[in-house]
Formats: structure tokens, sequence, C-alpha cells
């Protein structure tokens, strides 16, 4: 979703700004924009598509200047037209912002009243108006921020500029992340530290209602009481380096690859090897006391939730709730005391997950985090963080984040059954030792990323698609469904397998791949039967099981994937693989922009 930065420099910042807008495009975006003040006045370049319209423009017309703000915007009010796109300004503010005023017709109108003058159809030039008539009355930049802050409501990530003062920078959060970032001689606002890798590791978040001024020599920070307050620099980790493509086509397929190593990385958190015994970070959580499970996450993340669902009731015998975050709270869900919400977020920031969390909180309910950056909202509001290691997630389609999830949700399972007594030394052993061979097992799967790269074009063709599975197995059908139309725009279902002669299997023919999710294991011979029912029908079947199902079940497939063997325990964090890459090879079939699909946005801060 957008990205913001902002730089005050010793030399020229346009380039620099570019580049940190560069470094936020996997967010998702579709317009972008730089100012700068120079010669005592505010300017801006601005385009719609991908920044390389905006890098013409700065060729066409460079923008000199010390002290500027830049934004890739994912447009919410108003198409993302050059006029929308941000900076808003205005003669004497430019800003860039994240997230939605929601009352900003309200404000439209009382500042159209007033005679104001609208540029473009977006919520933010409010903001840009209310803190420029302030200013323009010969009230400070600093009283006038805090005059209009109060007055927004919604979600903001701001970094405001002021033609008055050229080496300052106003930048304000609540609902979006924001963070301040200490060079040498020089400041930074960033909506994270990926943006400002290059510039600096030296960080300080933002809290909820901060607000920053920001010059060359360092940063005055304020709560939402206008109350001076520190926020710790923390040393980000994040190098320029993480971030590169390596010898990959694209990040997408990079990550696919890293799933071995990140999901081994992630579990070394989780697993005693030593001792056979599963563990938690956090270890004096009381676990004993929990009651019941909420689930609630967006995307693929709510998909690991769902497999989760069956872990936690398997192991655990504890009940579990699911739900997509957009909906949780408006169907007023019942929460009783020794309730545990676990959220499961990529990127710590979904603002439907965070707004669900905070729900949650205010119902007595314990949080759970399962998020992928640990300086993320939804870590710093937990009361229990539980970290995936994925390293930074820059394709849009997430991958190794969701296998990560899964490993921490299997590991995490293992230790609530424990807490309540239905884990034997036995059984936990014998856990620890499945989970472990997790990474192994990944790597055998990534070895048919060839077949799958040769079996692409079966499915590139069509204009619909099924994915089935059963058990756990039917989450990692949606999650194919999901990874198929987010990147190759094919149209694609999952559904239960069991449940598709209720609807669906009036949809076959023999133009509708069906790809059918089937490990061998207690649930096998029923998927093989719904398969069978489809292939009755002239659909045509790419079977995904191991050496065993797909001797068989395989005969009658238009394609046969080979799984390694594996216990049914890791095998939705094995199967994610095969459907990660047909998702791949078929976008890449067909030319599509697999990191950056059109429309959407990796971490999605509007509700
Ligand atoms: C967006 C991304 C998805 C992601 C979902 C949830 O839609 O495009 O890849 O699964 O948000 O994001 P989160 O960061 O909360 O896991």
């Amino acid at each position: 979703m957008c990205g913001i930065i902002g730089i005050i420099g010793k030399d020229d910042v346009a380039e620099r700004l570019v580049e940190g807008l560069r470094r936020l495009e996997y967010r998702g975006y579709d317009s972008a924009g730089v100012a700068t003040i120079h010669d005592g006045a505010i300017e801006r370049r601005r385009a719609e598509g991908k920044l390389a319209n905006l890098v013409k423009e700065l060729d066409r017309d460079p923008l000199p200047g010390t002290t500027g703000i830049a934004h890739t915007r994912w447009a919410t009010h108003g198409a993302p037209t050059t006029n929308n796109a941000h900076p808003h300004a205005t003669k004497e503010v430019a800003l860039v912002h994240n997230g939605i005023i929601e009352n900003f017709k309200a404000l439209r109108e009382e500042l159209t009243a007033r005679g104001r003058v609208f540029d473009s159809e977006t919520d933010t030039e409010v903001v840009a108006h209310l803190v420029s008539e302030l200013v323009e009355q010969g009230i400070s930049p600093k009283d006038a921020v805090a005059q209009v802050l109060p007055r927004l409501h919604g979600a903001f990530a701001l970094a405001i500029l002021f033609r008055s003062s050229p080496d300052m920078l106003i930048g304000a959060r609540l609902g979006s992340p924001l963070v301040v970032g200490y060079g040498d001689g020089e400041t930074y606002l960033g909506s994270d530290a990926l943006a400002l890798a290059p510039l600096t590791q030296r960080i300080a978040y933002l809290e909820e209602g901060d607000w920053v001024i920001v010059t060359a020599g360092g940063a005055e920070i304020f709560d939402r009481d206008n109350n001076p307050v520190e926020r710790p620099i923390t040393i980000s980790g994040v190098t320029g380096e993480l971030i590169s493509k390596g010898n990959h086509r694209h990040y997408m397929l990079k990550e696919i690859y890293e799933q071995p190593v990140v999901v081994a990385q992630t579990l070394r958190s989780y697993l005693r090897r030593m001792e056979d015994q599963v563990s938690l970070p956090v270890p004096d959580f009381d676990l004993g006391a929990i009651r019941r499970v909420t689930i609630v996450a967006c995307g693929t993340s709510y998909y690991a939730g769902m497999v989760a669902k069956y872990w936690f009731e398997q192991f655990a015998r504890v009940p579990v709730d699911i739900d997509v975050a957009s909906e949780f709270r408006y169907r007023a869900p019942v929460m009783e005391d020794g309730g545990l919400m676990i959220v499961i977020s990529q990127s710590g920031e979904t603002a439907d997950t965070l707004a669900a969390l905070r729900h949650a909180r205010s119902e007595g309910q314990k949080i759970a985090a399962v998020v992928n950056v640990p300086t993320s909202t939804m870590a710093r509001e937990a009361d229990l963080l539980l970290p995936t290691h994925a390293g930074p997630e820059i394709g849009v389609a997430s991958t190794k984040a969701f296998t990560c999830q899964l490993a921490v949700l299997a590991a995490f399972a293992a230790n609530l059954a424990r807490a309540k007594g239905r884990l034997d030394g036995k059984a936990e052993k014998e856990l620890v030792r499945h989970l472990a061979e997790a990474p192994a097992a990944l790597n055998a799967a990534l070895a048919y990323d060839e077949s799958i790269e040769a079996m692409a074009h079966l499915v590139a063709g069509a204009r619909d698609v099924l994915y089935l599975g059963r058990g756990p197995d039917y989450p990692l059908a949606l999650e194919g469904a999901l990874k198929l139309k987010e990147i190759s725009y094919i149209h694609a279902e999952g559904y239960a397998a069991g449940e598709m002669k209720h609807g669906p299997i009036a949809l076959i023919d023999d133009k509708v791949p069906v790809i059918v999710l089937a490990p061998s294991g207690p649930l096998f011979e029923k998927t093989v039967s719904n398969m069978q029912e489809v292939q009755a029908r002239g659909g045509k079947v790419v079977l995904i099981s191991d050496y065993d199902g797909v001797q068989a079940a395989g005969e009658g497939c238009i394609a046969t994937i080979t799984m390694p063997k594996v216990h049914p325990l890791i095998a939705p964090m094995v199967y994610a693989v095969p459907v990660q890459l047909l998702a791949y090879h078929v976008a890449v079939a067909k030319g599509t922009d697999v990191d950056q699909p059109r429309n959407l946005a990796k971490s999605v801060t509007v509700e």
C-alpha cells in the first residue's frame, strides 16, 4: 500500500527520494510523486503508473532542493491519476499521506465554504488545506499541525513540508506506521525501515498518536497530548542487500526458494532439538489458562490460520473460532474469560487485523501475534509475540511468510497441548521430529520446479480453475486458488473436495483444470473419490500427491506432481510449494507482473 519517505539532507534529495520509493514499490501502488523546496517555493513532480514515469518527469524537469518528501500511492479516494497523486500542496504546504481521513467530506465542505479550492478528489488534500490556512494566518507550522491533527478521523501517517521552514519536516502517525531515521547530519521519515535502509539503520518507531518535528540535527517527538516524549532508537538490521533478487527472475521465486532456510530459521526459535521439546520465545506466558482460541487474519495469513485450527483442536483439544479480520468485529463475537486471540500477519500492520486485535483486547482477551515484522504495531501491542523469521518479503503474493507462519502455529499448538496435559513426552518427541523434517522436505519439493514449469501451460490457457483438498489441505486449496488469482488473473476457486458436488461440479467441463491436493494419509481415499467424480464428468485433473498417491490414483490425470512423502503434520507446508510454483509459472507464461500484480498491495493499511 502507499509508501512515504522524507529527507532533510545535506545535498539535493530528489534522487534519493526516488531510490527510497523504489524500495517501497513492493507494497503496491499506482502513482507516485516528489516535492522539494527550492528557491523559497514548493515544487512537485508527479506521475501516474510506475515509478519509471516519475523518473521521466524528473529527467525532463529536475527538482533541486535539500528537503523533500515523496510517496507511492495506492488509490482509495479518487482514481490513480497524476492529479490525485501525492504530494498534495498549497503555496505554503506540501504533504504525503498513508491511510484514510474518514471525515474528509465534512472537512472539504467546511474548507470549500471558506473559499478553498481543491485540485484533487482525494481525502488527503483536506489536510494540506487545513494546515495551510493556519500557516497563512501566521500560525507556526508546529502549532498549525498540533491544531489540525485532532480534527482528523481515521488512519494516517503524514509527512509535511513547509515553504516557510525549509529545514524542517513534520510527521505524524495514527493507525499507519511511520518511522524516524537518524543519519549523519541528516534526518529521515519513512513508512518503514526498509525504505530508509540505504540511508540509515538507526530507527525510532513512532507510537500511535505521536507526531514529530524533524530537522537535520534530529527529531523532537510528541505524544497525542502534545507532551514531548522519547522513543528509543533501534538498529533496524535491514540492509539493502537483503532485498536484492539474487539470481532469480522475480522476488516471488526467490522467496519460494528461501523457504527451506527461513522455515529452519523460524523453527530454531520454537524447537529444542537436543531435548526433543517444543518451546516458546516467551517462556513465562500462562498457556494453561487458555480455554478458547480465536484466530483472525487476512488473505494468505488467514489460510495459515485455517490450517492451524486443525492443529489446535487436534493436539490441544481447545475450541477454535476463525474469522477473516474484516468480518470479525461486525458479527458481535462472544468472547469469554480465558480466551486467546491469535492474529496472524506478515506485515503486522494490516488495518482490519489490527482493529480486530484492539477489539479483542477491549473485550478482555489475551493477544498472541504471529508476525514477520517484529517492530510492527501488532508485535508491539501483543501479550505474546510469536515472530516468524522469514526475512523481508517483497513479492506481493505471500509465500515464505505463509510456510513460516505454519511452522510457528504448529509449534504453538504443540506448546498449548503440552500445557493442557494433552501431549506426553513421547508424542512431543515425535512431533518435534516431524517438524524438524520440514526444511528438508521443502527442499525436496522445490526439486519439482522444472516439471511444474513444464506443465504450467495446461493451466495458463484456462479461464477458470478449481482447487480441491480435504482437512488441512482444504485451506491449501484455498491458498492455491488465491495465489493463481493474485498473480495470473485467472479466476480460481478453492473448495473442500467433498463439498464440490454441492455446486462447483456444475462448472466441470474439459476446459476447467482441477488441481487436487491429496497427500497419502487418512483422507486420501475420500479425496480421490471426489477427484473421480470430476473425471467421470470429463474434468481435467492435475493430481498433487506423493509417489504412492500418484501410483494409486494418477491414471487418467492430465498431469501429476509428485511430492516427497511426508508426515501429515508437515504436509501443508510442503504442499504449499507446488501451489506457489504452479501459480508462479502460469503467471510467467501469461506475462503478468508477478511481483507487483495489478490492484494489489502488500500491506493493506486501510479497512
Ligand atoms: C495483502 C497481501 C497478501 C496478504 C494479506 C494479509 O492482501 O497482498 O499477500 O496475505 O494482505 O497481509 P498480512 O501482512 O496481514 O499477512
